[in-house]
């Protein structure tokens, strides 16, 4: 028997202003399309916005539906945008932001299992690492590696 041992590396800062410009930037597009959510049933307005390698920014924001499973959270709604507007262009960063009643909320929201799933596939795709940032008003992390959100990635197929 092995005892293995996984370890995740992230960043924390106090606001986006300590990150790049080009990541702050991303992270407002981020927090501006939590404004475009459609959230009735949760109140909960998820935004998000990828980048892609040549720097175009693309938004995304979760769509609730009466009928709950039809609904979509925001970083699959951008990333599936990203993927189907312009095929085969990698991937570089993927912020989110979250907020209720127009107040972003003060922690970073940390994605569901579904979309970690889905951020998988595309840095694959993407054939370079994609930077992950998860924006509060007082606290951003910042993961260089979507593989550090989901170790042991499932991609055997
Ligand atoms: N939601 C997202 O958009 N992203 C996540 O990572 C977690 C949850 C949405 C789904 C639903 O519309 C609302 O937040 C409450 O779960």
């Amino acid at each position: 028997m092995t005892n293995k041992e996984i370890k995740i590396e992230y960043y924390e800062y106090d606001s986006i202003n300590g990150l790049s410009p080009e990541e702050t930037n991303l992270a407002n597009a981020a927090i501006e399309a939590t404004a475009q959510s459609y959230a009735p049933y949760s109140n909960f307005n998820v935004g998000a916005a990828v980048m892609y390698e040549d720097g175009e920014i693309i938004k995304g924001s979760n769509q609730e539906n009466a009928a709950f499973p039809s609904g979509l959270c925001a970083e699959r709604t951008a990333l599936f945008y990203a993927g189907s507007s312009r095929p085969g262009v990698p991937i570089k960063a993927l912020a989110i932001a979250a907020g209720q009643n127009g107040v972003l909320c003060k922690s970073p929201v940390t994605p569901c299992g579904a979309c970690r799933q889905v951020m998988a596939e595309y840095q694959t795709m993407s054939g370079r690492p994609m930077t992950i940032l998860l924006i509060g008003s007082e606290r951003v992390w910042r993961f260089s590696d979507v593989e550090d959100l989901l170790p042991l990635i499932f991609d055997s197929l």
